[in-house]
């Protein structure tokens, strides 16, 4: 295991301290314009529909990308107001540290968002499944891959039984 004490660094090297800047590939289109009132994750809302507009600097980097039908989008929540370490997240009525949460009030806040790729035109990518604001930036895009991205697993801390409710729950204004 590498420590921080013996990692070799120079004064010209990141640090984990450092600020990172990142640039938006694209920009997402929703019916949803408010934080309050919408699906809290994809997964709840394989309905909802969204597009994806990618820069058009970035159209080399989507060839191929039709061959998926899942993507995973890292989206900056650029909306949440605060950042905080402790939250009571929508499936709770209990606090929990913010990193055993998916909450959008976190530390850079950044979401993760799978979405089913329903079709491709030019640098527009069409998806359902959609948990994101209109006008939310979007710093990557990646293909879903089961073989990498599943874990079967039942342990999943506080979420627990929590997750039935899943389909009908929709956020409110709690992370403002
Ligand atoms: C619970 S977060 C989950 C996001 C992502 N699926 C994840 O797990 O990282 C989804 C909620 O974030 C809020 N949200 C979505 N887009 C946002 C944006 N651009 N800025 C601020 N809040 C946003 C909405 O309240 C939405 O219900």
């Amino acid at each position: 295991m590498t420590t921080a004490s013996s990692s070799s660094s120079s004064a010209a090297s990141p640090v984990a301290a450092d600020p990172v800047v990142c640039r938006p590939v694209g920009i997402v289109r929703s019916r949803f314009t408010e934080a309050t009132g919408m699906p809290i994750q994809t997964a709840g809302a394989p309905e909802e529909t969204g597009r994806l507009d990618v820069f058009p600097e970035f159209a080399p980097g989507l060839r191929d990308i039709e061959g998926f039908d899942y993507l995973i989008l890292v989206t900056h929540l650029h909306q949440c107001a605060h950042e905080r370490l402790e939250v009571v997240p929508f499936l709770d009525n209990a606090s929990h540290g913010v990193f055993a949460t998916r909450a959008p009030a976190r530390p850079n806040r950044l979401g993760l968002s799978i979405v089913k790729l329903t079709a491709v035109e030019g640098t527009t990518l069409h998806f359902s499944g959609n948990d994101m604001m209109d006008g939310t930036p979007v710093l990557d895009i990646k293909p879903y891959v089961p073989r990498f991205d599943v874990r079967e697993t039942g342990r999943v801390g506080w979420f627990g039984a929590k997750l039935d409710q899943l389909p009908g729950i929709r956020s409110d204004d709690r992370m403002g």
